[in-house]
């Protein structure tokens, strides 16, 4: 397929401040010289902000990292995951068109989106809201046919319900992902064999939990924390007593370095802060009511808190000791 920068341009590109803070911190991961391995995030996040991959995107990004506009053009257009035109304004569907998607149904997603969206792939809704394209095996097999919507997987479709997805995107909402026939995740259509312990508070498998908690599913990423009226839902219990206050922002402007208790990954990390921690000293205040609102509304990481011990190593932590995982963490041990 023959990949070129779209005819119609805008006149520049800037990241917003917040994506600009970050593209700076993923080109300060490399060695001097070195900047050029940044370029595909960079891209990628030009592409959450914008929608798409522009020309003066590609201009900017090759200043920041001192190459030639041709090499990071090079990049854009060898990658099928940037999109080199502009895509609706509310979301870009990706129609999964391979071997399983076909077998169960994916011409009838097809059909959909040539009559609601568009007739042709990459042209844009009348509306201006939707784009669309076919793509190959996005690794969803078991849940055939399936798309990506946004950033979001929306599983065992049919056209129907794929019909319903695509009018509640279009009255501004956004529909739980995941599995739309009411399975859990990808077991049997008749229910499960075997491995029934699944808890009854275990309402999402990990992936929708996930995607509901980080509610950027069709966002754009400015680098803000996402807006509330993008989220597909509060997190449970939002409202609940038990819940530790938490901050807007860091105070300071920084926050701890969170990842130094075991057991905080960069998910976490973020979760953490969309919930509003960002010090240790918060994490090591928690009371037993608060570690266990916490615990809960982990969506994909419940319990963890009190598995890994964060209150007991957040102690220390804030109180400038170091922890044997937090050593390793400044060795660069632990990534
Ligand atoms: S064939 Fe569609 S997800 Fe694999």
């Amino acid at each position: 397929m023959l990949r070129r920068l779209h005819p119609d341009q805008p006149d520049s590109f800037a990241f917003t401040p917040a994506n600009l803070d970050w593209a700076k911190g993923q080109i300060a991961k490399y060695p001097e010289g070195r900047q050029a391995s940044a370029v595909i995030p960079l891209l990628w996040r030009a592409q959450e902000q914008e929608g798409w991959v522009t020309r003066p995107a590609i201009e900017e990004i090759a200043r920041m990292l001192g190459m030639a506009y041709i090499r990071v053009l090079e990049v854009a257009t060898f990658y099928f995951m940037f999109q080199l035109q502009p895509v609706g304004s509310v979301a870009h569907v990706q129609v999964c068109g391979t071997t399983s998607c076909m077998i169960c149904g994916a011409e009838n997603l097809i059909a959909v989106c040539r009559e609601k969206i568009a007739p042709s792939a990459h042209a844009i809704s009348a509306d201006g809201k939707f784009s669309w394209e076919e793509v190959e095996c996005l690794g969803a097999c078991s849940n055939a046919p399936m798309v990506q919507i946004g950033k979001d997987y929306y599983e065992d479709l049919t056209a129907e319900s794929f019909a319903g997805l695509l009018d509640a995107f279009a009255r501004g909402e956004v529909p739980q992902p995941g599995p739309q026939s009411g399975r859990y995740a990808s077991e049997p259509k008749g229910g499960l064999t075997s491995l029934k312990g699944k808890e009854a508070s275990e309402r999402h498998n990990g992936s929708v939990a996930l995607a509901l908690a980080l509610g950027d599913t069709v966002a754009r990423i400015t680098g803000e924390a996402v807006p509330a009226a993008a989220r597909p839902a509060a997190p449970k219990a939002e409202a609940a007593a038990g819940r530790p206050e938490g901050l807007s922002a860091p105070r300071g402007g920084a926050a701890d370095d969170l990842k130094k208790i075991k057991g905080v990954g960069p998910k976490l990390e973020e979760l953490l802060h969309s919930l509003g921690f960002f010090h240790f000293e918060q994490i090591a205040g928690w009371s037993e009511a608060e570690v266990a609102w916490v615990d809960e509304n982990l969506e994909g990481f419940k319990g963890r808190v009190t598995r890994d011990g964060w209150v007991e190593q957040a102690r220390k932590l804030a109180a400038g000791e170091e922890t044997e995982f937090s050593q390793r963490v400044d060795k660069g041990e632990v990534y």
